[in-house]
């Protein structure tokens, strides 16, 4: 008998073909995440769980999931779900780290750059028929090289941001409660304080996971410690970044610009402040999504899943205390 899981939607093929082979599936083939009332119904009969980040995996619905023993996020970060709720209840919970760390700073990069030389507003004035001459002073944006990168929290994804970075000629300084000398040697990066780094830094890009102390990280009183020339990247989690502050602050000049792939909440609302401004640009939560490493990331998050089910350890556990290890 193969055991029972439920795939929340539909992911490259390979991973669902690796998936079919060990387990009985059923699937949510919806494009919009399953409804809640949806999911609790399905949990009710399943061994495993294969989600989204846009999933949440709360406590109410653990508790209403006996036979429940994996729950493989397709993605890294793991906000969405319960994770004591989860070890609590002997429920192993699984994320897919680094494969998909340099796609995921290739748009960081992207982002900043087309922030830095106003690429979405050039795009934009062509096509509403606004390109009407070249001139000195049209759409004159900021130098990459030579300027200073502050990177908040040196992960994977912060150090293959500065190793980009460092291509580029930029001078570098991170925070990060843990030091990080390897990389500050290998890349030149200084570690500084986040005061110094938001004061300091030309372009500011934020890689840390989104937790209590994270939340809301960038508020009224950072804005107002940047430089009125900065700019802001944000491919970690919306809610790092207070939306509304951010709206004040480029608003009213205290920063230069932002790029942002993820919002609080996602999607953002099409009347949100925000979008009324010339100097952000929002994407939808796609700074992972290359062909090859969406499939990369279905297929770990399918190893997962089926290791987990044989009660082995999976490569990726989040909670590997629930397998007493
Ligand atoms: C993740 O994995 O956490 C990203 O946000 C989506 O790839």
């Amino acid at each position: 008998m193969k055991p029972k899981v439920y795939v929340t939607r539909l992911l490259p093929e390979e991973a669902m073909d690796r998936i079919r082979s060990f387990c009985e599936v059923e699937l949510w083939e919806g494009e919009l995440p399953p409804p809640k009332e949806v999911l609790l119904e399905k949990v009710r009969d399943i061994e495993g769980l294969l989600c989204l980040l846009t999933d949440p995996i709360d406590a109410e619905l653990l508790s209403k999931a006996p036979k429940l023993r994996v729950v493989s996020n397709y993605a890294v970060g793991f906000d969405n779900i319960d994770v004591p709720e989860a070890t609590r209840r002997g429920i192993l919970v699984t994320n897919t780290p680094g494969v998909l760390t340099e796609t995921t700073a290739d748009f960081a990069f992207a982002l900043l750059m087309a922030a830095a030389r106003r690429v979405a507003e050039g795009d934009r004035q062509v096509r509403e028929g606004n390109w009407k001459t070249w001139g000195p002073l049209i759409l004159r944006g900021q130098d990459i090289h030579g300027a200073t990168l502050g990177v908040i929290g040196l992960g994977r994804i912060g150090t293959a941001v500065a190793n980009r970075a460092k291509g580029f000629g930029m001078k570098l300084i991170y925070c990060d409660p843990r030091r990080k000398t390897s990389t500050e040697a290998e890349l030149g990066i200084e570690h500084v304080s986040f005061d110094r780094l938001l004061a300091e830094s030309d372009f500011i890009t934020i890689h840390v996971n989104l937790t209590p102390t994270t939340h809301h990280l960038i508020g009224p009183k950072e804005f107002s410690k940047m430089k009125k020339t900065a700019v802001l990247v944000n491919t970690a989690r919306g809610p790092i970044v207070d939306n509304m502050a951010l709206y004040h602050a480029l608003r009213n000049g205290e920063i230069a610009f932002a790029a942002l792939d993820v919002t609080e909440p996602e999607p953002i609302a099409p009347d949100h402040p925000l979008l009324t401004l010339g100097n952000v640009i929002i994407t939808p939560h796609i700074a992972s999504a290359s062909v090859t490493t969406r499939t990369k990331m279905g297929l770990m998050a399918a190893e997962n899943l089926i290791s987990g089910l044989k009660g082995e350890m999976p490569a990726n556990p989040v909670n590997p205390e629930v397998l007493g290890k």
